[in-house]
């Protein structure tokens, strides 16, 4: 489990990247200073070596007693050897019988002039810079002067910057680990935390939030994390909302139709008169329940998007003539007038036909139902752009508190009174989902005892635009 954090991983990944960076760096720094120091090295023999020859040329005999406390003093072995290899000159720490650097091929070089340079490692582990160079008298190059050179000085001070090299690099792996462990840490910590999160929220536990402020990706997860447990759980308690509803919506309905049907059944009425009565309510109750049953399939089916639209070019005005038609007798029956006004340049909207007048039929029917006395005015309007429908009654209003939420499943105005009415609330809120899935969009104004209005507006696409015939 821990070998498979994020954290553990990127760690991993980060250490062995600056391991590796560190190695190649370490070595290429040694390498630099190894080759800078040899070179150096070599320089100083050969220079020296060049001051060895100036002096041999000197006086006989001083010069050789000069050259072995100068090499003493340059703390470097000089070899001072004839043509046929014979040595005439040896001092300095170097053992005189060991020989093996001085090559026929490097004496033929010398005698012929030239100068050589080379590494040489004596059979006990020690190394020498050696350079070797013609002695000439008088123009006539009379014998070799090799210098041998001790590397112990150079490889001293190289083990010394290794050692400071080895070092500084642990220091700085050290502190590698350190801080990819703290950020490693830092990314996973929000990342564990987001796991539990929704582990959580798939249990059902969708009170959880989660706080992690970060402005980075991270945070705008944890963010989306919040808005989904906050969705899920107003889509549960809505849920639960609606359940509840729909229940005791079913229950009333259902309860009267018990009750009324036993006392027909049961023969418990005194006249036929008060049996017609009963007969005549269970025909309602039934009728409202059918109703119920169809708005809530209606709602379930937009809910999920499965509703299926047939769009078409309509002439509006069309649509609502037909429909105030059709509630004009529900309108005389309650004594109230109804009038319908057409005005400006008719078009054609984008929309659903049966729909469209299931729309403006639930706004006549609110219209008349809450009306007592008075009108029910009706008006379609075309302006250049857009269609404006209104349906304004004198009826007995909406207070203004209640507004926001009447088109809200179940929403009713005092729920009492309104069951009298015979409503169950779901009219509007099936009215205004089926208004935004056409594009369209609705306005509500209403004073307490003086009437509402609704107003709806559908956008109409230029190329839409036709003459009224
Ligand atoms: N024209 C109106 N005048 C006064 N109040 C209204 C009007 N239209 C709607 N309302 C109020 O808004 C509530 C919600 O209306 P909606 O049409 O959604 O439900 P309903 O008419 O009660 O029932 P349904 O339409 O489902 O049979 C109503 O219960 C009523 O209180
Ligand atoms: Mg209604």
């Amino acid at each position: 489990m821990r070998h498979n954090r994020i954290g553990f991983k990127m760690g991993i990944v980060i250490i062995t990247l600056f391991l590796i960076v560190l190695v190649f760096l370490g070595f290429a720094i040694d390498r630099m200073f190894t080759n800078f120091y040899s070179a150096e090295m070599q320089k100083e023999t050969e220079e020296l070596t060049s001051h060895f020859t100036v002096m041999a040329n000197a006086t006989e005999t001083t010069s050789e007693q000069t050259m072995k406390t100068f090499a003493e003093f340059s703390n470097v072995s000089i070899i001072n050897i004839l043509k046929n290899g014979k040595v005439i000159l040896h001092s300095g720490t170097h053992d005189s019988a060991d020989n093996a650097f001085i090559r026929t091929s490097d004496l033929q070089k010398i005698f012929s002039g030239e100068k050589v340079s080379l590494l040489y490692k004596d059979p006990s582990g020690n190394g020498y810079f050696v350079s070797g160079q013609p002695i000439s008298d008088n123009g006539k190059i009379t014998s070799a002067l090799y210098v041998m050179s001790s590397t112990e000085q150079m490889e001293r001070s190289l083990s010394g910057v290794r050692n400071l090299l080895l070092l500084s690099g642990i220091g700085a792996f050290l502190l590698a680990m350190g801080i990819t462990w703290i950020i490693a840490m830092v990314l996973s910590r929000p990342l564990l935390q987001m796991e539990k999160a929704t582990r959580k929220i798939a249990i059902g536990e969708l009170e959880i939030r989660l706080d992690i402020k970060s402005k980075d990706e991270i945070g705008s997860l944890a963010d989306a994390i919040n808005d989904l447990a906050m969705d899920l759980q107003r889509y549960r308690d809505t849920r639960q909302e609606l359940f509840s509803n729909i229940s005791h919506e079913l229950r009333t309905p259902i309860t009267y139709l018990e009750g009324y049907s036993k006392v027909v059944k049961d023969h418990l009425y005194e006249t036929e008169d008060e049996k017609e009565r009963y007969l005549d309510i269970i025909y309602e109750e039934a009728l409202r329940l059918q109703h119920l049953v169809d708005d809530l399939f209606d709602l379930a089916k937009m809910e999920e998007g499965k509703i299926s639209l047939v769009f078409e070019r309509l002439d509006l005005s069309d649509l609502v003539e037909h429909a105030v038609r059709k509630v004009e007798l529900k309108a005389k029956e309650k004594n109230l007038r109804l009038s319908l006004d057409i005005s400006g340049k008719a078009a054609l909207v984008h929309a659903d036909g049966k729909r469209m007048e299931q729309i403006i039929l639930n706004l006549l029917e609110n219209a008349i139902r809450y009306t007592e006395h008075g009108s029910i005015d009706v008006h379609v309007m075309y302006a250049s752009t857009k269609v404006t429908l209104v349906v304004e009654d004198t009826g007995i209003g909406i207070p203004e508190e209640e507004l926001p939420y009447i088109f809200e499943r179940f929403y009713r105005v005092e729920k009492s009174r309104s069951r009298q009415f015979g409503g169950t609330g779901l009219g509007l809120s099936i009215v205004k989902m089926l208004i935004e899935l056409q594009g369209g969009t609705i306005k509500v104004t209403s004073r307490l005892k003086e009437g509402t209005r609704f107003e709806i507006y559908f956008v109409l696409h230029p190329e839409m635009e036709e003459g009224r015939v």
